[in-house]
């Protein structure tokens, strides 16, 4: 019988843990590497008003960076369900244009391998994709690239001789940016892996705005296009080739970098992208597409796919399940992540029925994981060892061949190196009784007060066991924002197991530009840290004033924060 939820599975209610250890005895190597310290992790701010409808920052209970809000994109699905299936049904009274032309970038249709969009993309107008490069960890603003004006690009930092990685949003549900928050902590992980580089977010916020994620997806098409018209002329003007490039997408943002790829292919004889990888790539609209209707093996000279929440759109999944890469890597079974929760069957009876009052939180948790596992990659000793075989249960009960020593091509992570065909692979991150992805990844989320000055800087942070043994600090580089009653959100590795972590210590240094230096005290109202799984968490309540380049230390106490909680 399979596991209701993979909560009630680790919580050992049902005795499937056993299982899974035996099922994947590499686990146990996993968590001994990881007991080496690793000085690792990365950081973001939710640059987020506190005013904000969905992500209103709570004092009680801060959350991490929303990749995209699934219960936004969810309801957007569903709706956009009903016109596309009306919009199918009612074929002869298509009046729609059927194609569309745009300056610089040619004619667009739905028909064909795109009838799984059958919808023409905004103009480029309406999307206002923007391009940012990020050369330097220490730049505090991006400089901006225009795909039609060689100009922006020769004066640009882009420098061929370093490697170049593209990072791509998905749906959005709130608007500036804020959409950008998952994102920035690519560019930090990327900087701490590869140091100097050319980073470049693409911003196309407002062509993936919810509600209409119809629309969304139909624009993907088109950012894809201004995409690939992009690095066709970094290619010409810096003297480089697509291969150079590699792409990585959330979601939607996975289906833009295979629209890139196709055009790029088409305009390059045989050129190909490095790499793409597309994390929990979109499912609806995108499932029962051929190859040329969404990402697909064959847009890059390797693919990878990554998939956590395809368990179809009635079960409450937004990733697709097919395979759609020259590997395609299956979290805990692809459908349902430890510590999101159940997506009952009967709460999502009432969204089907439009009572759009309460779409559950896992449905966002399951898809929103997956970026967050992919991060962790960025960090060389935490690997997600894998199995390649035809099925889940198979994997489970040890009926697929596993190596020994582990391949690095059996590990899922940005870095997967080899290219095996069709291959199929499962990986778990989570272990009864232990932290859950690749060892001790830790989630400290520091919130400033309402009323502190607004800090900005690098922050170092180090933990303690009851024995006083600490971590070694680490030092978030790049880009380190506290605005006032807004939150920061690091991922941090520990050599100490989440449950013996009794304090956190926290260094602020603030930033100075030539005449100005951001704040020199932040005070912060409350530090959270929880494990990936939400499994462990432990707070800080206490308001405390952060003074430049002083650690301070902080005693932590299980659970959150008692709501309403304010420090006089
Ligand atoms: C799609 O539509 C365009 C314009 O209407 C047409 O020229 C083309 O042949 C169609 N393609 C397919 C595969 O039907
Ligand atoms: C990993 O690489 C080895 C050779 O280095 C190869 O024999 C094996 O088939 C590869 N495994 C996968 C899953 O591709
Ligand atoms: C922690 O402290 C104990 C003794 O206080 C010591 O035996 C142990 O090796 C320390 N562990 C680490 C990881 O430093």
């Amino acid at each position: 019988m399979r596991c209701i939820s993979w909560l009630v599975c680790s919580l050992g209610l049902v005795n499937f843990p056993g299982k899974i250890d035996a099922g994947f005895p590499f686990l146990g190597q996993t968590f001994e590497q990881t007991g080496r310290l690793v000085a690792d992790g990365v950081m973001t701010v939710l640059d987020t008003a506190v005013s904000g409808i969905t992500e209103t920052v709570s004092e009680s209970n801060p959350t991490e960076p929303h990749g995209e809000d699934g219960g936004k994109l969810f309801l957007g699905v569903i709706k956009s369900y009903m016109e596309y299936e009306t919009a199918q049904v009612d074929k002869g009274n298509d009046n729609r244009p059927k194609a569309v032309f745009y300056d610089d970038l040619g004619w667009f249709y739905r028909n064909g391998s795109l009838s799984n969009l059958d919808r023409l993309p905004a103009s480029p107008n309406q999307i206002q994709t923007k391009f940012l490069l990020y050369t330097s960890p220490d730049q505090l603003t991006a400089e901006v690239l225009d795909y039609k004006d060689a100009a922006s690009i020769q004066r640009s930092g882009f420098n061929p001789a370093l490697p170049s990685v593209v990072v791509i949003h998905g749906f959005k549900t709130s608007s500036g940016t804020a959409s950008l928050q998952w994102v920035m902590l690519f560019i930090d992980a990327l900087f701490r892996r590869q140091g100097p580089g050319n980073y470049i977010v693409v911003d196309w916020s407002k062509g993936a705005q919810a509600p209409n994620y119809w629309a969304a997806a139909a624009n993907t098409q088109l950012v894809g296009a201004q995409l690939a018209n992009l690095i066709q002329l970094l290619c010409q003007v810096k003297q480089t080739n697509p291969s150079m490039f590699q792409l990585i997408g959330f979601s939607l943002g996975s289906h833009v970098s295979g629209f890139a790829g196709k055009r790029l292919n088409a305009a390059n004889g045989g050129i190909k992208l490095g790499r793409i990888f597309g994390m929990d790539a979109a499912g609806p609209l995108f499932e029962h597409a051929g190859p040329g209707g969404r990402l697909a093996k064959g847009d890059a000279n390797i693919v990878v796919a990554e998939h956590g929440s395809a368990d179809g759109i009635k079960n409450g999944g937004l990733g697709i399940w097919q395979q759609i890469g020259d590997v395609d890597f299956y979290a805990n079974g692809g459908k349902e992540q430890p510590g999101c929760g159940p997506v009952f069957a009967k709460a999502l009876e009432n969204i089907l029925k439009f009572d759009f009052k309460s779409v559950p939180e896992a449905i966002q948790c399951n898809h929103n994981r997956n970026w967050l596992y992919v991060l962790q990659t960025f960090d060389p000793t935490c690997q997600f060892h894998s199995i390649p075989c035809d099925t889940y249960s198979n994997a489970i009960l040890g009926r697929c061949i596993r190596t020994f020593p582990v391949e690095p091509n059996q590990s899922m992570g940005f870095y997967f190196q080899n290219s095996p065909t069709n291959s199929k692979m499962f990986f778990h991150t989570n272990a009864p009784s232990r932290d859950l992805s690749c060892g001790y990844h830790i989630k400290v989320t520091i919130l400033a007060a309402k009323a502190s000055t607004h800090g900005r800087g690098t922050f170092s942070v180090m933990f303690v066991d009851a024995k006083g043994n600490e971590t070694t600090p680490y030092i978030i580089a790049h880009d380190g924002r506290l605005p006032a009653g807004k939150q920061a959100f690091l991922l941090v590795r520990s050599s100490i197991a989440p449950a013996a972590i009794k304090r956190v210590k926290i260094l602020y240094h603030r930033f100075c530009q030539p005449d100005t230096c951001f704040a020199d005290t932040v005070n912060i109202q409350s530090v959270t840290l929880a494990t990936v799984a939400n499994d462990v968490v432990k707070t800080s309540c206490q308001g405390i004033d952060m003074v430049s380049d002083m650690w301070v230390s902080l005693g932590l106490r299980d659970g959150k924060c008692k709501t309403g909680f304010r420090f006089g």
